[in-house]
């Protein structure tokens, strides 16, 4: 058969319209209605207003976040007396970083020298019987010194510890009833976070542009009076993560500070805040007390007048502060708006999909329907 060139190429260039067939089926159109609005609700509550399907987004965030404390306070321990405690004492590190120590609770071994003395009895493997218990030389695991090789016992049948070589007195072990500074409860912690979303060249800082020198100087963080002021009182922030502060203060723990900055462009440059949340991260249901608390020791050396080096060795207990900044931006343009009116186009069209299996396949007169929407050619005929 010849194919007639002219005649294709002029119909490449022929407009082919659609043929609707109307089913005069109330059940079928009511169907169609329904599906058509609850589509239409979607897309436009879900997609454009709830979703804001109309805006580009930016979820990596760049972020700073500086952090000082204040508050002094007095401590009376019978080893060393009394003792003022500042921010460069009781918070660890004292630069102002983004994860912070503060010392809530302390045990303090003064004045130990490096000397002879037994080991605690609490070190499983510092325990002897006798002196071959205790091989010279070698350290106790887990333990405060070197064995020389004698083992000191209070009697000849009971179980002694070995003598070792180390920092002498070594640290007693004390049972802990109060926390020793406890009032940093009231002391304050200001987070200064600076942020800025590079897609969009944003930046912002969470120490609103309109506070004066003497806001910051009086205000205090509340979720409902005073959302925007930076200055947060530790004991506040225990609290709003559920717990209390004079119980964690005692042997230490680990709070997260949660800065979350979820910003419409669209509404402007004011409209972008902070919100903070508070959460222990150090404790769940199952753990027991075993497990919680946080402590660490460190200890500070100096010389008598006689020139002997001695240090004071602290084991302090403390609340870590852990602040992580997470963020999302988004902005009005036209290529997600283009892809969303789209694919919402496409989503109506499965309404009419779906009701013309209705209509086709499962209504009684549906090969009446049939008939008439799929019209068979007959070659001969035409
Ligand atoms: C914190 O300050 C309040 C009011 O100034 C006071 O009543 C409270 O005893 C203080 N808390 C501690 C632990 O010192």
């Amino acid at each position: 058969m010849a194919v007639d060139l002219r005649a294709v190429l002029l119909s490449a260039f022929d407009y082919k319209t659609e043929k609707y067939v109307i089913a005069k089926n109330k059940k079928v159109g009511i169907l169609y209605r329904v599906i058509q609005l609850s589509l239409l609700g979607y897309i436009i509550g879900w997609v454009f207003l709830t979703k804001k399907g109309y805006q580009e987004t930016e979820e990596s965030i760049q972020s700073s976040v500086i952090t000082k404390v204040k508050g002094v306070l007095l401590t009376n321990s019978s080893g060393t007396g009394p003792r003022l405690w500042g921010p460069e004492d009781y918070v660890i590190p004292q630069q102002g970083e983004d994860v912070l120590f503060i010392t809530t609770n302390f045990i303090e071994t003064p004045n130990q020298k490096l000397g002879y003395c037994a080991e605690s009895f609490k070190v499983l493997d510092g325990r002897c019987r006798k002196n071959e218990d205790c091989p010279e030389g070698e350290a106790v695991v887990a333990g405060n010194g070197v064995r020389t090789g004698r083992c000191l016992k209070k009697d000849r049948n009971s179980t002694g510890t070995c003598e070792i070589y180390g920092w002498c007195p070594i640290e007693k072990s004390q049972r802990l009833i109060v926390p020793l500074l406890g009032k940093t409860e009231n002391f304050t912690i200001y987070i200064k976070n600076f942020i800025r979303f590079p897609k969009f060249g944003f930046s912002k800082s969470n120490v609103l542009d309109t506070a004066g020198d003497s806001y910051l100087k009086t205000c205090l963080y509340d979720a409902i009076a005073h959302p925007y002021c930076p200055i947060f009182r530790l004991g506040d922030i225990v609290l709003r993560s559920g717990h209390d502060f004079q119980d964690m203060a005692l042997l230490g723990g680990s709070i997260g500070i949660l800065i979350e900055w979820h910003c419409d462009l669209d509404k402007g440059y004011s409209h972008c805040h902070p919100r903070y949340t508070f959460t222990r991260l150090d404790f769940n249901s199952t753990a027991n007390s075993v497990s919680s608390g946080y402590n660490f020791r460190y200890a500070h050396y100096f010389k008598n007048p006689a020139g002997e080096t001695h240090r004071t060795l602290l084991k302090v207990y403390g609340i870590r502060f852990d602040i992580q900044v997470h963020g999302r931006a988004g902005k009005f343009n036209i290529i997600p708006t283009i892809i969303n009116i789209g694919s919402g186009l496409a989503l109506m069209g499965a309404g009419s999909f779906f009701c013309d299996m209705v209509l086709l396949y499962m209504m009684k007169k549906s090969t009446l329907y049939r008939e008439r929407k799929f019209e068979k050619a007959n070659k001969y005929v035409i």
